[in-house]
């Protein structure tokens, strides 16, 4: 049997493996909302530029609420033969409606429908993915106000370097997914401008009115060349770059907890909640969530990846390969609002140790610079020289296998005699961490400060969405 929807000129149907290659519904089968509602915004401008009759544009709308309510109730057939979602829905259009279905599509084509669709669906998950992260924030944010006062040790090169406290580590995290929100709306913007009305690439001859279409459907404008409107996937490749970012922010701190959870860091455990046991070894509790959110960064930046290397070299405008941007965006931003979703839980969920990371605070010399510092304000040392002498008196320490703050003022004074008893003020890790208030610094009073601004924003934002 030859297409119904495009076949006049085809004889026979397609080879099976056409079909198998050609078929999208299994997947755009996603953008039926979409779908939809950008035909009921098209279907109405038609009406109301007289290109349809009014009785043929309710005959039409009513249809499409009936499609819409097959869908979502389950009870609609997708077809492959009918190959993607447009041609699926407006084929059932016709069954309900009779012919006057087929005036649906006057002055469109599925290469303007398709554009709709898919930016409708991105700035749809767009929103989603923003409540989630803002939610993410929240869940941070409020533990880190919890543990503005919980020390740990402070890392870099993954040594123990000076003490933070774990509100400061958690805060961290709030601001780059602060970016990562940023980043999202900024694709946003740009994404919310209408491709509907460019029709199969050149525009129509019929009386559109592409204002009124993209005012329904709440863009911003229409988009100003036909051309660029049904060839340009760069808002889905902004949004997966977005994605790809926010996932890589979150793999760092499933990271982190993968390593904290360990039995040989023991700072937080989890729960039953968000671990698995081993079948072998019955010891195990396995951070599996944490771990698989690590690990799925790596399909959202292939997903990245993918759509560019179909978009690069494309010529204008529409290519069948442009097909191919659905099934990596669909995956790449569903599993970034898994991730998301399971990140929360797991921040909601750990119980830090605060004893055990307090004691790993203080040791590895974590206080050095405190005492560096120190020389430096009460001596009036160069901070050069103030290294060097520390170095030192770090050396004596480890000599003797005993922390800075275990040394005699008389082993101390033998590297430095103008050192006096005040040195030890600085040397524990309470000190050393309480006297990190310049902005942005892990005092725990900067620390409470920064969440509870942020805890208010969050509140406010979401007072301002009612
Ligand atoms: N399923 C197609 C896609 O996702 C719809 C557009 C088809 N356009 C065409 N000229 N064959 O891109």
């Amino acid at each position: 049997m030859s297409n119904k929807m495009w076949g006049g000129r085809y004889a026979t149907g397609p080879a099976a493996i056409m079909e198998e290659i050609n078929v999208s519904i299994d997947f755009d089968k996603a953008l039926w909302r979409q779908d939809i509602r950008g035909s009921k915004a098209h279907v109405a401008m038609l009406a109301r530029q007289g290109i349809l009759t009014t009785a043929d544009a309710a005959a039409i709308t009513d249809g499409l609420t009936q499609i819409e309510g097959e869908i979502a109730s389950g009870s609609f057939t997708f077809s492959r033969a009918l190959e993607d979602i447009h041609f699926n829905i407006e084929s059932r259009l016709t069954e309900i409606v009779g012919p006057t279905g087929g005036r649906l599509h006057t002055a469109r084509s599925r290469n303007d429908q398709v554009a709709v669709d898919f930016r409708l669906y991105v700035r749809d998950t767009i929103d989603e993915l923003d409540a989630q992260l803002a939610d993410l924030q929240r869940a941070l944010a409020e533990t880190a106000l919890a543990h503005a006062d919980t020390i740990m040790p402070g890392f870099t090169h993954l040594q123990s370097a000076q003490p933070v406290t774990l509100g400061h580590h958690l805060m961290a995290y709030v601001e780059m997914h602060g970016r990562d929100r940023s980043r999202l709306m900024d694709a946003r913007r740009r994404l919310n401008e209408s491709p509907l009305g460019a029709a199969a690439l050149a525009g129509t001859s019929f009386p559109i009115d592409r204002h009124m279409t993209a005012a329904a459907l709440d863009f911003d404008r229409p988009m100003a060349n036909s051309l660029d409107c049904v060839s340009d996937r760069d808002f889905a490749l902004e949004t997966l770059s977005a994605a790809s970012i926010c996932a890589i922010h979150l793999s760092r701190f499933a990271e982190e907890i993968v390593l904290w959870t360990t039995p040989q860091f023991a700072f937080v455990s989890l729960s039953d909640a968000f671990t698995s046991g081993s079948s072998i070894m019955p010891q195990k509790r396995n951070p599996d969530a944490a771990e698989l959110v690590r690990g799925k960064a790596g399909r959202i930046v292939g997903a990245l990846n993918a759509l560019l290397m179909t978009m690069k070299g494309l010529p204008l405008a529409y290519g069948k390969d442009m097909q191919e941007d659905k099934e990596p965006t669909f995956d790449a931003l569903s599993s970034l609002s898994l991730c998301i979703a399971a990140m929360t839980g797991m921040v909601r969920d750990m119980k830090p140790d605060d004893a055990r990371m307090k004691q790993w605070a203080g040791a590895g010399y974590s206080t050095a610079t405190d005492l560096a510092d120190w020389l430096v304000r009460t001596l009036d040392m160069p901070f050069r020289e103030a290294h060097h002498v520390t170095a030192r008196l770090v050396g004596v320490a480890a000599a003797k296998g005993l922390d800075l703050d275990r040394l005699g003022l008389d082993e101390m004074q033998a590297v430095e005699p103008r050192i006096t008893q005040d040195v030890f003020a600085v040397l524990g890790v309470e000190n050393s961490v309480a006297s990190r208030m310049s902005y942005g610094g892990t005092a725990p009073e900067q620390v409470r400060r920064q969440a509870r601004r942020w805890i208010e924003a969050l509140d406010g934002e979401a007072a301002a969405q009612g």
